[in-house]
């Protein structure tokens, strides 16, 4: 029985609930027995108050902007750790030493490529197919070719299949651009890094050598992980009830991307560039504050604003500063970065930005950066499904290891008719 209990009254009863802690953080009541015990549903839509499960990979403070993975600030593995070391850390619970390292990088390495057989996927999108909608589609494609991953119950078998997502991740984001612009698929080359494999395969050509520029491959690697893990949110709860009901992991990983993809998620960082672009210079910036703050406008400042994050995103921080670097290390100066700064700065002096604490997400600099090495703005949710996908793993495999996991089963507050008898249509 837990130490602490909260009491519940509810009609004619009250109820004790256990009050369960975690090594930081909120307590949370649990609520298991409820319905058991009373008859009756909690009802919270967004679960804005509901924890749904026990994890020890990622821990964000809302409030104080902290975001850690198995405790490291994000700000310190984003200035001193690489994507590959993120990865062992949050696949495996502790940083690795170099041995370890290098043994999981080489292993990553050994399954970029993906079958032949999965390049006739993308033949039969339109050319112009938005690059989530392949990745949606072959991603969960994937499943069909490895059908050893099916016993997922074997711990073996799902480090093999998280292995092989995380490696083929980049070999499938490369191909869809490749797709989109009419040029040929190039192979992984793993004599390059896990990121710099990625830009070659991206932006190089079979007719010329592609050199990857250091300081470009420092940066996405840097976006990689910055956007590798963060908690409960809406595409790691998707894989994770996916998950639950013993699907098969590629599959649930196209689950997630599908509820990454939309606008309120993942799909912020396009729809962020695309903001910027439509405002253009600084002097529009007050016209579209106006629209922002009106209920009876759609318009909504994206790149702003957090479920959790009522302070900075502490990953929009690391980002602001990925963008001088990347400016300076490309000789280029996208004005829309001034534009960018100017709308933060007026924002976070509104008193509607202020009162409602809305500050810039990840997304709100992202974009700006990754147009800047050259990726169109339907490749950045691509990108950012690509980093995720490690995070993704890791939390199936959590959920999966745990022995208390069941099928996600939500209920719900029914307001439709009462039973009611068939009417022949004759009668009606
Ligand atoms: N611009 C203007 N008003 C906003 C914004 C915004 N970006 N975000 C929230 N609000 C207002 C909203 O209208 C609401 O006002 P009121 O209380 O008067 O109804 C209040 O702030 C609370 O917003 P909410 O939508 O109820 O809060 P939420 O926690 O359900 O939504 C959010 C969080 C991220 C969906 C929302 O802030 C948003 O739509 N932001 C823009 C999209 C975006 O940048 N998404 C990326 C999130 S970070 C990356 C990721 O996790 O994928």
């Amino acid at each position: 029985m837990a130490d602490k209990q909260a009491t519940l009254s509810y009609r004619d009863k009250s109820i004790d609930l256990p009050v369960l802690e975690g090594s930081v953080g909120p307590e949370v009541i649990d609520i298991r027995k409820l319905y058991a015990q009373t008859g009756a549903f909690t009802y919270d839509p967004g679960y804005k108050s509901t924890g749904s499960c026990e994890s020890a990979l990622t821990y964000i403070d809302g409030d104080e902007g902290i975001l850690l993975h198995r405790g490291y600030p994000i700000g310190q593995l984003a200035e001193q750790s690489s994507f590959m070391e993120v990865s062992y850390l949050l696949l495996n619970g502790e940083l690795p030493s170099k041995s370890q390292l290098d043994e999981f990088t080489h292993t990553i390495s050994r399954h970029t490529m993906v079958h032949e057989q999965l390049a006739t996927f993308y033949r039969g999108f339109r050319r112009d197919a938005h690059p989530m909608a392949i990745m949606c589609g072959v991603v969960g494609a994937l499943s069909a070719f490895y059908h050893d991953s099916a016993d997922i119950s074997d711990p073996e078998q799902r480090k093999i299949a998280s292995h092989r997502l995380v490696a083929k991740m980049p070999t499938i984001a490369a191909m869809a651009y490749k797709y989109s612009v009419g040029q040929p698929f190039l192979y992984p080359d793993n004599s390059l890094s896990y990121t710099g494999n990625f830009l070659r395969m991206t932006f190089g050509v079979p007719a010329e050598p592609y050199e990857v520029v250091p300081a470009v491959e420092k940066a996405m690697d840097r976006i990689f992980i910055l956007h590798a893990d963060h908690e409960q949110n809406a595409s790691t709860s998707t894989v994770r009830l996916a998950g639950s009901s013993g699907a098969n992991p590629f599959a649930c990983i196209a689950a997630g991307i599908a509820c990454l993809w939309g606008p309120a998620h993942g799909g912020a960082n396009e729809a962020a560039l695309n903001m910027l672009r439509e405002i253009g210079t600084p002097d529009k910036i007050p016209h579209y504050i106006e629209r922002a703050k009106d209920k009876n406008d759609p318009f909504r400042l994206m790149g702003f604003g957090h479920r959790v994050y009522k302070n900075y995103d502490p990953r929009a921080t690391v980002m602001q500063q990925t963008v001088r670097e990347v400016f300076d290390a490309l000789k280029v100066n996208d004005p829309l970065f001034e534009t960018a700064l100017r709308l933060e700065e007026l924002a976070l002096k509104d008193d509607y930005f202020i009162e409602k604490k809305l500050f810039p997400n990840v997304d709100f600099y992202s974009g700006v950066i990754l147009s800047a090495i050259g990726f169109p703005t339907t490749m950045f949710t691509a990108l950012f499904a690509l980093a995720r996908t490690v995070g993704w793993v890791a939390q199936w495999n959590e959920m999966i290891s745990d022995p208390a996991q069941v099928i996600g089963r939500p209920r719900q507050l029914y307001t439709g008719p009462t039973q009611r008898d068939y009417v022949p249509i004759d009668q009606r």
